[in-house]
Parts: structure tokens; sequence; C-alpha cells
């Protein structure tokens, strides 16, 4: 439980605390005053005290240190859209290791994605150790080739005349994709992995409908914030696929699964061009 406080002597009945709570925890009263009430209801966002002037709020179970001033943000869209539209995934890692400091940094960023009712239940695990690495990778590689065996089968008659048109599209490009996978990893070639030095596993709540979104918000975090140290990241399909298979590897957290999964290394090179994709599929009702 949270309990948002009150500094009487300082609040100046501006009402931005009440206009910013989400969830009627804090109201006013007659005299524009804040009331705070329904803290059993306070989901510790701390919008309120970020958004407070005169510092008159808090929240007791957090204590007003976690909410340091922040510098305001000097990015502009123009560097934020060229950033964005520059982003590649990265499969080509400097031969470096990353530095225990520097993931602890981008875990620090990583956790503060938002979460459902700001629970913020979601794990990293983290593996730079070689050997733990290639235990995953034969797993991994054991996985697809199995995986493949039904893939063909679906892929193969009769299995095939049972599926959609798009479905036995998508099952020929998924046979494609594994068949080129084990070609290379049976010849040594680490396609799976393309050598990353680093792979970060982010896990959320089994039970939570929202529990991938938890794990997924904070790779996205992470990804794009190690850009900006010189690091590149790649998501890993093939792990992020076979959650049951990294639960025998890893120490997944109690009632977590593996979401998300992400390469992460020093890039080798940068990309000169902008990315291209298909237009947006977007409905408007205006
Ligand atoms: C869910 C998901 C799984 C992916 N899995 C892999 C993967 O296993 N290996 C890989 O090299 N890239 C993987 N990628 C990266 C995509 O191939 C890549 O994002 C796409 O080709 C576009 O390239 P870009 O990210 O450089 O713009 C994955 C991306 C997503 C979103």
């Amino acid at each position: 439980m949270s309990t948002p406080t009150l500094d009487k002597e300082k609040c100046t009945a501006c009402g931005l605390c009440a206009e910013v709570c989400g969830l009627d925890v804090i109201t006013r009263n007659g005299d524009g005053y804040p009331i705070i009430d329904r803290a059993a209801y306070c989901h510790a966002c701390g919008h309120c005290v970020a958004i407070c002037p005169q510092n008159a709020l808090a929240i007791r179970e957090i204590g007003v240190d976690a909410f340091a001033p922040a510098p305001p943000a000097t990015i502009s869209s123009t560097d934020m859209e060229a950033f964005l539209l520059t982003k590649r995934s990265c499969r080509e890692f400097k031969d470096r290791p990353v530095e225990k400091a520097v993931i602890e940094q981008l875990i620090n960023v990583a956790r503060m994605a938002p979460t459902s009712i700001n629970c913020q239940e979601r794990g990293f695990i983290v593996v730079t150790d070689a050997g733990k690495i290639a235990e995953l990778r034969a797993a991994l590689t054991n996985h697809v080739r199995s995986t493949l065996n039904l893939v063909r089968m679906a892929t193969g008659k009769p299995a095939s005349l049972f599926l959609a048109p798009d479905s036995q599209q998508h099952m020929r490009h998924l046979q494609a994709d594994f068949e080129v996978a084990l070609r290379h990893m049976d010849s040594g070639d680490d396609y799976l992995f393309h050598h990353a030095p680093c792979l970060i596993f982010f896990t959320g709540i089994t039970i939570d409908p929202s529990g991938r979104d938890h794990a997924l918000g904070a790779q996205h975090y992470l990804m794009l914030y190690a850009e900006t140290l010189g690091l590149g990241t790649c998501i890993n399909g093939y792990a992020q696929s076979a959650p049951k298979v990294l639960a025998k590897h890893l120490d997944v957290p109690k009632d977590h699964t593996v979401y998300g999964a992400v390469m992460l290394g020093y890039r080798k090179y940068t990309y000169q061009k902008y990315v291209h994709r298909k237009p947006a599929l977007a409905v408007y009702y205006e």
C-alpha cells in the first residue's frame, strides 16, 4: 500500500495534484485544497509528487529522495525522429564484453518502463557467461530442430490442405527461416546469437494478462537506451518463442515467464540511411 501525504504548510491549493491523480485518490475540498482519500487505491505512480511546485506532497513508503528534480528533456523531435528511424537491429558485435556497470545502467532505466497499476512486476536475467550462452544456444538449436519437424508436417500434405492460404504462407516462411538457421548452426556459424557477448531476458508474471507487456516495455526501453551508449541490440525470436526451454536453463523468478530476449553488445557498424517500412495500416475516426 502507498500513502500520499500532504504538508499543509507548503500547499497553495493550486490543484495540480488532484488534476493529475488518475485514480481520485486526491480530490479537492471547497477551498481548493487537496483531500487525500481512497489511499488504498494509490498506485504510487508519483504524479502528484512530481507535479507539485511547492514540494508539499510525498509518498510515505517511498520517501522524497526517490523523486529527485529532473532536468528538462532537451531531445528535439527532429533528433528523436532521426534516432528512431535509423535504429537498426544489431547482428555484428565488437569482440568486447559489456561491462557489468553498463548493464546495470541499462536495467536501471529499463525498470522505469510503465506497468499496469504501476505494479513494476518484471524481472531481468543477464547472461554474459560464455558457457551458459553455449548451453542456451544448444538448447534452442534443438528446439528449432524439433519445431521444424512439426512445421514440415504442417506444410506437407495432407495437413497443409486444411490451412488457410495466409497460414500456409506463414508456415512456409517459418520453415524456410528454421532451415536457414539450422544450416548455419550445423556448420558452426552462430546464427542464433550472432556471437553477442551478452543476452538479456525479460520476465513477467505468468498469470497476469499484462505480464508480457511489462516485460516487453522494459525490453524496448533498454534497447533504445542502449543505442545511446554505443551498444546495439537485436530481439531474439527463437528464445522468445521458447519460454519453457529457457525455464530449464535459467533461474526464472517464481511465477514468471520469459517473454523477452535480446542480444546485446557493442556495435561493430552504424547505419547511415533511414529505415524503410510498409505504409502504416492505420484507421482514423475523425
Ligand atoms: C518479435 C521479434 C523477433 C525477432 N527475432 C529475431 C531473431 O531471432 N534473430 C534476428 O536476427 N532478428 C530478429 N528480429 C529482428 C527483426 O528481424 C528486425 O527487427 C527486422 O528485420 C527489421 O530490421 P531492423 O530492426 O534493423 O529495422 C526480431 C524482431 C522481432 C520484433
